[in-house]
Order: structure tokens, then sequence, then C-alpha cells
């Protein structure tokens, strides 16, 4: 079957080639196909690699090869397909694939008129995402901001492609720390029940009740008290814990309203119903072990247990991610789970799942889980992400601060002479919160990446500053032609894209590898993917736009040529790039 348009070419040339590759060495099991993007069009479009790999395994059985002699019996093997137009075999074995062009002209009419397509899904499936998951009553730091950030970006890759995500926001809003809280509130506010207590800073008001509790031994103990009220669902002590986790979730959610994070929120205090349930279920099954008065689950022995019921009776976060997991699995039918957290977390998401799997909670080969695991912030001096004075940054003013340098920026460049102040305010909004998205986004999410806005807000190399820029200018293009979306979409109709130029094509090519990183994203979690292929495309744009002339002037700067099959590559270009824009969760800006 050849390739629909839109599913990924890179996808269906491996398939060729792993037919062609049985076909001619049936008994070769474990040969690789490797098929990759040619670095350079003198060797086509594609390569496939292969040949010398499986001329060294045959090799290895004492038979006798030549990679050359393999590379043709796979050319010959290969299925008819129309749109290759021809396979080379070069140097030692190398296969080079040229395509045929009118699968250009073909895709990219279609991307022109139909929009962006997602790769084609084998089956949509029903999957959680779990972010940003900050905590009631402390800080939210950076760390949540990265979740935040990695996981509305991946929620919005995964809907494109067709998916069902759940995006859940897992809140820290349960625990003995609220036991401590609601004593101090009641000490502080003895009417909480009628009036909403005037909690300004809850950082405050928790450090407060926290020296109350190390210090007076009889603070302690009502705090415990308070506790098993709560969690036995008092109406007054849970009058008292849902003022309090207002008041931060107020907080955050001001912070996501900037950003374009959303998330439905299931803290952790919904589970605990569910939490009592596993732990009986747990207990019969015969998985939980005495261990100094704690019970425990073993996932893997050579690992660290997870703690199930605390010496005291109360439950902790295994507990809460073992009810979390079954309940997503069981009664929200996922099929993926995805955890968005830093990576001090490994260990923890590893024996969860390995506990899970244990007790039957989870089947691996039904239900696939991924920590989608990113490194620690830095400062630029290399250290923890810290203000001046040592405190954790406050978000809030992180991102004062971005929306300050963001105008600063704009001013430098004489934009706010050209825009109007409507249009600057979204400039700067989109240039701000995209800058420190797309800083993050852009590398790979395991490293730590140093939060530096001066190395966001530089004008070139791959930041949101200058790829925000390109897609202005690429569409001011069409604007100086007199033409606009619209306007080309509808000749897309009648007239092809231009692809007969180098540059022309080298940049269709770039455009049709957009399913491509999809997918690989889709494996790897990646999104830095994303980042790379955005650089590409403008970059790819940059020297289609200074070889292929779209407008042609005269003397006088009169408009004198337009050539419609170059704006149409412009504006496929724009269309793309938007795309990847959104999902990033950046907003774009038609002027800047
Ligand atoms: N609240 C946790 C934290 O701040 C993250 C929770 C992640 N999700 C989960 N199901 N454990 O570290």
């Amino acid at each position: 079957k050849e390739p629909v348009v839109g599913s990924s070419i890179l996808g269906a040339l491996q398939k060729y080639f792993e037919l062609a590759i049985q076909r001619a060495y049936p008994d070769l099991t474990d040969a690789p196909v490797v098929v990759t993007v040619s670095g350079n069009s003198k060797f086509g479009d594609y390569q496939c690699n292969s040949a010398m790999q499986i001329a060294q395994l045959l090799k290895n059985q004492g038979l006798k090869s030549n990679p050359r002699e393999v590379a043709q019996k796979l050319v010959s093997e290969v299925p008819e397909f129309s749109w290759v137009r021809k396979l080379e075999i070069a140097g030692p074995g190398f296969i080079n694939i040229t395509l045929d062009r009118s699968i250009g002209h073909r895709a990219l009419s279609e991307l022109l008129t139909k929009g962006v397509q997602p790769p084609p899904i084998e089956r949509k499936m029903t999957i959680v995402v779990d972010f940003p998951s900050a905590n009631i009553a402390k800080d939210m730091h950076v760390g949540h901001l990265r979740a935040g950030i990695i996981g509305e970006s991946i929620s919005r890759l995964l809907e494109f492609i067709g998916h069902n995500v759940l995006r859940i926001d897992h809140l820290g809003d349960w625990g003995t720390q609220f036991g401590m809280l609601i004593a101090h509130l009641q000490d502080i506010f003895p009417d909480y029940q009628t009036k909403s207590p005037p909690i300004g800073d809850l950082q405050k008001f928790y450090k407060e009740s926290k020296k109350r509790f190390d210090e007076d031994p009889d603070f302690k103990k009502r705090a415990y008290e308070c506790v098993v009220k709560l969690q036995s669902f008092d109406p007054v002590y849970k009058k008292a814990w849902e003022l309090i986790c207002d008041v931060s979730r107020k907080e955050f959610q001001k912070i996501y309203a900037r950003l374009d994070i959303t998330s439905e929120e299931y803290g952790e205090s919904f589970y605990q119903t569910r939490m009592e349930a596993v732990v009986k279920e747990l207990e019969q099954k015969g998985l939980l072990e005495e261990d100094e008065g704690r019970k425990v689950m073993w996932g893997r022995k050579d690992r660290i247990p997870f703690t199930i019921v605390k010496s005291d009776g109360g439950f902790t976060y295994d507990t809460s991610d073992m009810a979390t997991i079954k309940f997503r699995i069981h009664e929200q039918k996922a099929e993926w789970l995805i955890y968005v957290t830093d990576a001090g977390q490994a260990t923890h998401f590893e024996v969860l799942e390995a506990c899970a799997i244990k007790a039957g909670i989870m089947d691996p080969e039904k239900v696939r889980m991924d920590h989608m695991a990113f490194g620690v912030v830095l400062g630029e001096d290399k250290k923890k992400f810290k203000t001046r004075s040592g405190e954790t940054v406050k978000l809030a003013a992180l991102l004062d601060e971005g929306l300050k340098r963001a105008g600063e920026k704009l001013k430098e460049k004489g934009r706010d002479q050209v825009l109007t102040p409507e249009e600057l305010k979204k400039a700067q909004e989109a240039l701000a919160y995209g800058c420190i998205k797309y800083a993050d986004l852009s590398h790979n999410r395991i490293h730590e990446y140093v939060f530096s806005f001066d190395k966001m807000l530089e004008d070139k190399g791959n930041t949101a500053v200058y790829l925000l820029y390109m897609l202005t200018r690429i569409r001011s293009i069409a604007r100086l032609a007199g033409h606009t979306s619209e306007t080309l979409k509808e000749l897309a109709k009648s007239t092809p894209v231009s692809l007969d130029h180098e540059k022309e094509w080298n940049l269709a090519k770039v455009l049709l590898r957009f399913t491509e990183t999809l997918e690989k994203i889709t494996r790897d979690l990646g999104l830095h993917h994303l980042c790379e292929y955005l650089y590409e495309l403008s970059t790819v744009f940059s020297e289609f736009y200074d070889n292929c002339y779209c407008v042609e002037k005269d003397s006088k700067g009169e408009i004198k040529v337009i050539h419609v099959g170059r704006l149409l590559l412009c504006e496929a270009t724009a269309t793309v790039m938007e795309k990847c824009f959104n999902i990033l969760g950046i907003r774009t800006v038609s002027k800047m």
C-alpha cells in the first residue's frame, strides 16, 4: 500500500525496506532497517544504510557476502512505489533514495487547502498526562514551571494526533502538614467557619505553624488530631482545609492562566477512600511486609520499598500513587500514563510501576507508562536557581521580569514606534512567555538547564525571538504582495507549489518531515526534536528566500512579477511553523 499523504515518508520507507530485507534474507531475523534523511541532496533525499550491516551479519555466520551485492539484492526486492523516482547504489553499499517531486506537490497542496494534518494513528488511546502537580501551602517553584510547560506541550501534541488526553493536576493537597495548618488557623482565626480568613501569604503562614509544630508538643498533638478529623471528612476541619487550599489554588491558577496551561485538578485528597481500599487489597494479596512498624511493599527486592502505611497508620505519597494508578487504569481506562516531574523522582516511579505490575493493577502489555523526567533549573552561576538573597524565586516575579525584558527588547528594535499599543502588548506577552517556554522545551528535558533571560532573548540562533520574528517576516512577504492566507489557500486549489529550484525542493522536503518529527516525539517524548525541527525549517526557509525571488520589483520599486508558486511555499512554511508553536504552547502574533 502506498503511504497516504500526511503520513511519514521515513516511516513508509522503513516499512518498504523492512519488507525488502525479509524477502531477500528470510533467515536473518535481526537485520537492522536503517533509513535516514540524507545529509546532502547529491546523495538523494533519503538513504538506506542496511546493506553494510547485513553483509557483516552474513559474514559472522560464515557466509560469503559483499555489501554492494547485498544492496543490489535489496533494491531488486523493494516493492514498486510511485513516489520514489530512483534508487541508486553508491560507495560501499549505500542506497540513495530520490523522491519523485510529485509527492511534494500533492502533500503541500493538501497542506495548504486542508491545514496541517496529523500523522495517522493505529488507534485512539486514552492518555493521562500528570502535570503540573504543585503542592498546597508550599512554594510553587521553577520545577513546577517546567512540569507545566512540558506537560502542556506534550498534551497538545497528543491531542493533535487524535488521542483522548486527560490532563490531570495531581495537586499535593493532602497529608499531615494540613494538621498543623488547620490547628494554627483555629488559633489565630477562630471564626473561620463564618468569615474567610485573611491569609495573604501562605508561605509565611506555613512557616509559623511549622515553628509551633516543632516547638510546642501540645500543638503537635492537636495537629495530629486535626489530621485524623480531616481524613474522616469532619465538616469543620474540611472547611478549614478548603480555605487554606483556596489560597494556594488562586495563586497557582494565575500563573497557569498567564502561561496558557490547563490541567484538571484531581488532588491527592480525591483518593482518600481509594487509598483505604487499595491498602486492603494489597494486604489481602499478601503483598505488605512489616518493617519497623511500617507496612511496605517491594516492587523488586534490590530496590527501595514502597511505604504503604506509616507507623502511625497514616498514608504516604506512595500510597496515594498506588490508589491513583489504579483509578487511572481501571476507572479512567487510560492505556498510557505520563508523569511529568523532576528527574529526582525517577526511583519513585520505577518502584510504583513495579509494584503496580506485581499487584496485578497494571498489565505492562496493555498499559504504557512513562516518567517524563526533567533536570533541575540552574541560575546563570550554574548553581541552583535562587534569588540573590538565596530564596526560591517566586514565579509571578519571574514572569513579570520576563515581560519587562521582552518590552525592552521590542523597544531596542524600535518596535514601539511601529506597532499600536495593543499590538505591542500582544507581542510583549508572546515574546516573554514564549521565550521562557522555548528555552525550556528546546533543551533535552533530561539535562539540567540554565535559566538566562539574556540567552533566551537573543535575536540569533535557536531562540523564540528569532523564530517568532521569522514567522512574522514570512507572513509579511505575502502581505506585501497583496495576498492573505485566505487568497493563497484559494489559489492553492489551482496553482501548484513551485518545486523546481533546488532550494525550493529542500524546503519542501523539510515541510514533509513534520509528521516524522511528531512520530519521533511519541516514541521518546523529546519535545526538543520539535524545536530542532522548527529551527531547521526556518534555516532552510532563509536559504530558499535568499535564492528565490517571491516578488520582483522594477527600478522604481513597483511590483513587476509575483511568483505565486513561491508564495505558496511561504504560506506552507508559515502554516507549519504556526502549528509547531501551537504544540509548544507558544502564542504567535501577526506583527511584532
Ligand atoms: N506534587 C509532587 C511534587 O511536587 C508531584 C506529583 C507528581 N504526580 C504524581 N502522581 N506523583 O513533587
